[in-house]
C-alpha cells in the first residue's frame, strides 16, 4: 500500500435533531464514515470529516408540537443528545455543526441566488391545501385524506401507506388536517421550483464516470429519468426564509439547505482553526476526494438533487466522488422504534458494555449489500467468541508469555523456519487485504479479516508451542523467534483494528511499549517498522469481559417487556360511533351481576373457557374467549357482568347461555366486574 497523502473530505448524513438516534442510524452513515476517516488518517491522507444536526423542516415542527416545545427548544435538546451519542460511540468528526448555526445561511442563500440568476429556479403559483380554520397552508405531512388509488381513508399526504401509491397531497380526496381533522380547501399559493429536469443529461454524463454499487447506480439512473421541477420552498415559519421580497411566510425546503450543511459545517470548522478560508482547501480543490456516507433512503438527494444544485451554482465546489450508501440495520427482526418499545436503552447499555464491543458488532455485520440486524445473541457471540476468544486471547497469552519467558521485553528474532516465513507472509497478505477493504468501503470484510489475523496468530502460537521450547536451552532461541513474530502480529492487529475498535487498539499499542499513538506513525511506517529489540512490554489487562448467557436472556426479556408495555400504553384505535339507539332498545338487554363458581378450559380450544356463573335466579354455562389471558382458577369467585338474555349459542358442542362483558386491548382483556354488589343485581 502506498501512502495517499491526498485530501479526503468525508461527510456523514446530517441526522434530524428530532429524536434520539439508535444503533440503526450508526450502522448506516456514522460507523462506516468514522472507520473510513480513521483509516484515511492512518494512511496519512489529509482528512476533513464533518457532520452536524439537520434542524429545519416539517418533521421537526411536527415532533416539536407533539412534545409541546418550540422547534428551537426541540432541536436544542436533540442536537445535544445526538452529539453526546456520537461522542459515546467515539465517532471522530473533525466538526459537528448544526444547520441553525450562523454560518449556514450565507452559503445556502448563495446557492439559491446563483440557481435563480442562472435560470434554474422558477417561481410558480399552484393550488395547495389550505386550512380555513387555522388560516394556513399545510405541508404534506400535516395532511390526511382518502387515497385516490385504493380509497383508503387515512392515507398520508405524500404516499398511501396501504397501497404504496405516491401522489401530490392535492390528489387526495376529502383532504383533512392530520392534527385537527379540519377540512382543507385548494387555494393558489406561490412557490419556487428547482428545474431539475434540465440537469438530466449532465447528471447522466457525470454518473457515467462513477463506479458505485450497482444498486445505487441503477436506482439513480431510473430516478433521473423521472426528474421534474421540484418545489424547494414551503409555507412555514420554521426554516431559512426565502431570500426575496414578496416571499413572506415562505421558507426553504429542508432538503434544499441540509446538504449545504456539509459546507457550512466545514466553514465553522475552519473558523475554529483560526483560518476562515481553510475549508476551501477541501471543497474547492478538484483533487479532493469527497465521500458522502448515507443510508439508502438518502440516495436521490445525494446522487441527483444536490449534485444538480452544485452543477447549477457558481462556486467551484466538489461533486461527490464516492457514495457508500448502506441498507437498513434492524433490531431482532424489526425496525428500531422507541414508540413501539423496540429499542435498546443506551444509557443502560453503556453501563454494561463497551463502545468497542458495539462498534465491532455493527462493523462485522454492517448492512452493506442487504439489510442486517442487531441481535443480542450475535452481540454475545461477537464479543465472546471473536473479541475475547480470538483477539483478547491472543493479546493476553503472548504478553503474559513474554513477561514470563522473555523478561517482559521484545526478544530478538533468530533464524526463520518455513513456518515463521509462512506466518509472516500471511500477516502481510492479510494486512494488505484489510487496507483494501477499508479503502473500498467493505467494513464487514475488514472486520472479518482482522479476526482472521488474530486467529492466524493463535494458530501459529499453538503450532510453534513456545512453552515447550522455553524449557530447553537449546530451543530458547526458537521460542524467542516465535514470540518476536507473535509480537509482530499484535503490532499489525493494533494497526488494522484501529478504525473499528480504536480504544482497544490504542491500549494494545500501549502494551507493546509504544509511547506515541498509532496515528503518529501511520499505516505504512508501522508496517515497515522493525520492533525495537528489548523494548519493554506492559502487562496486559483484560480487554473484553465475557458476556454470560443469563445477561443476554435478561436483555431479550427486557426488550419483550418494553415492547409489551408500549403496546399496552398505546391509545386504542378510535372506532367511529355506531348509529344512535333509543333508550328502549338499550333496555332490551338484561345485564346482571353473576359470580363465577367454576371455570375450566374447553378441550381443543386455545382461548375458550367454560364458566359456570351463578346469576342468583339460576346457574348458567357461559363460554368466553379469554383463555389466553386468564388461568381458569383465577376467575373463580369473581363477580362479573353478564348479558343474561342473549339467545343461547352452541360453540364447540357446548351451549353458551349468556356473555361476559369484557374490554379487549392489544395484549390483554379486562373483565368488567362488580365486586361490591350482591349476585343477581341488575346492571343499568
Ligand atoms: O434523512 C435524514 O435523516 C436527513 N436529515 C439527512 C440529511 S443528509 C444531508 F444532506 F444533510
Ligand atoms: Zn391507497
Amino acid at each position: 500500500m502506498t501512502t495517499e497523502n491526498g485530501k479526503v473530505l468525508i461527510t456523514s448524513a446530517l441526522p434530524y435533531a428530532n429524536g434520539p438516534l439508535h444503533f440503526g442510524h450508526i450502522a448506516g452513515a456514522y460507523l462506516p464514515g468514522d472507520c473510513y476517516a480513521r483509516f484515511q488518517r492512518l494512511m496519512k491522507s489529509d482528512v476533513l470529516y464533518v457532520c452536524g444536526s439537520d434542524e429545519y423542516g416539517v418533521a421537526i415542527t411536527m415532533s416539536a408540537e407533539a412534545a409541546g416545545r418550540t422547534p428551537k427548544e426541540h432541536v436544542d435538546i436533540f442536537h445535544k443528545v445526538n452529539k453526546g451519542f456520537f461522542e459515546q460511540l467515539n465517532i471522530s468528526f473533525d466538526h459537528y455543526s448544526r444547520t441553525t448555526c450562523e454560518d449556514h445561511e450565507a452559503p445556502v442563500y448563495d446557492f439559491f441566488k446563483d440557481l435563480l440568476e442562472n435560470g434554474h429556479i422558477e417561481e410558480n403559483t399552484k393550488d395547495h391545501l389550505y386550512s380555513e380554520d387555522d388560516q394556513c397552508f399545510l405541508a404534506d405531512r400535516y395532511v390526511v385524506g382518502t387515497c385516490p388509488q385504493c380509497g383508503y381513508e387515512g392515507a398520508r399526504g405524500d404516499e398511501c401507506q396501504k397501497c404504496g401509491t405516491s401522489y401530490e397531497a392535492t390528489d387526495l380526496r376529502n383532504p383533512r388536517s392530520k392534527q385537527t381533522n379540519a377540512p382543507l380547501i385548494l387555494k393558489p399559493t406561490k412557490h419556487w421550483f428547482l428545474l431539475l429536469d434540465k440537469f438530466k443529461d449532465q447528471l447522466n454524463e457525470w454518473l457515467d464516470q462513477k463506479n458505485w454499487k450497482p444498486n445505487v447506480t441503477n436506482f439513480v439512473r431510473s430516478y433521473i429519468k423521472g426528474l421534474r421541477p421540484r418545489a424547494i420552498t414551503r409555507d412555514s415559519s420554521w426554516g431559512l426564509p426565502v431570500p426575496l421580497p414578496n416571499a413572506e411566510g415562505k421558507v426553504l425546503y429542508v432538503w434544499f439547505d441540509a446538504p449545504i450543511g456539509y459546507i457550512s459545517s466545514s466553514i465553522e470548522w475552519a473558523k475554529k482553526q483560526g483560518d476562515d478560508e481553510l475549508w476551501k482547501r477541501y471543497w474547492c480543490d478538484p483533487s479532493t476526494k469527497l465521500v458522502n456516507f448515507i443510508g439508502k433512503d438518502n440516495i436521490p438527494f445525494h446522487a441527483a438533487i444536490f449534485p444538480a444544485m452544485v452543477m447549477g451554482q457558481n462556486q467551484p465546489y466538489k461533486l461527490v466522488d464516492e457514495l457508500p450508501a448502506n441498507e437498513f440495520y434492524n433490531l431482532e427482526g424489526r425496525q428500531f422504534s422507541k414508540s413501539e418499545g423496540w429499542y435498546i436503552d443506551l444509557e443502560d447499555f453503556f453501563t454494561k458494555y463497551s463502545t468497542d464491543q458495539i462498534r465491532y458488532t455493527i462493523a462485522a455485520n454492517a448492512p452493506e449489500t442487504q439489510d442486517s440486524e442487531f441481535t443480542w445473541k450475535d452481540f454475545q457471540s461477537r464479543c465472546n467468541a471473536e473479541l475475547l476468544g480470538k483477539y483478547g486471547n491472543l493479546v493476553n497469552r503472548i504478553l503474559v508469555f513474554a513477561h514470563k519467558q522473555c523478561g517482559g521485553v521484545v526478544p530478538q528474532k533468530g533464524e526463520l523456519e518455513p513456518v515463521d516465513k509462512e506466518f509472516i507472509q500471511k500477516m502481510s497478505t492479510l494486512t494488505d487485504e484489510i487496507a483494501q477493504s477499508y479503502e473500498t468501503f467493505r467494513l464487514r470484510k475488514a472486520s472479518h479479516l482482522v479476526m482472521e489475523l488474530a486467529q492466524a496468530g493463535n494458530v501459529y502460537f499453538n503450532e510453534k508451542h513456545p512453552w515447550k521450547d522455553a524449557k530447553d536451552p537449546a530451543t530458547v532461541q526458537r521460542m524467542e523467534t516465535t514470540i518476536a513474530c507473535c509480537l509482530e502480529c499484535l503490532k499489525l492487529l493494533a494497526l488494522t483494528s484501529l478504525p473499528i475498535i480504536p480504544t482497544t487498539a490504542e491500549k494494545l499499542w500501549g502494551y507493546l511499549g509504544m509511547s506515541e499513538g498509532l496515528l503518529h506513525k501511520g499505516w505504512n511506517e508501522i508496517i515497515s517498522m522493525e520492533f525495537p529489540v528489548d523494548q519493554a512490554l506492559s502487562k496486559p489487562e483484560i480487554l473484553f469481559r465475557k458476556i454470560e448467557d443469563a445477561e443476554i436472556n435478561e436483555e431479550r426479556k427486557h426488550l419483550e417487556q418494553l415492547s409489551e408495555k408500549a403496546q399496552a400504553d398505546k391509545p386504542v384505535k378510535i372506532h367511529p360511533l355506531k348509529n344512535e339507539v333509543e333508550y328502549e332498545d338499550f333496555q332490551k338487554l338484561d345485564l346482571r351481576v353473576g359470580k363465577v363458581i367454576a371455570s375450566e378450559k374447553v378441550p381443543k380450544s386455545k382461548k375458550l373457557l367454560k364458566l359456570t356463573v351463578d346469576l342468583g335466579l339460576e346457574k348458567r354455562t357461559i363460554l368466553s374467549g379469554i383463555g389466553h389471558y386468564y388461568e381458569p382458577d383465577a376467575l373463580v369467585g369473581r363477580r362479573v357482568v353478564v348479558v343474561a338474555n342473549l339467545k343461547p349459542a352452541t360453540i364447540m358442542g357446548i351451549q353458551s347461555e349468556g356473555m361476559l362483558l369484557t374490554a379487549e386491548g392489544k395484549n390483554r382483556i379486562d373483565i368488567l366486574d362488580a365486586e361490591e354488589v350482591p349476585i343477581g343485581t341488575v346492571v343499568r
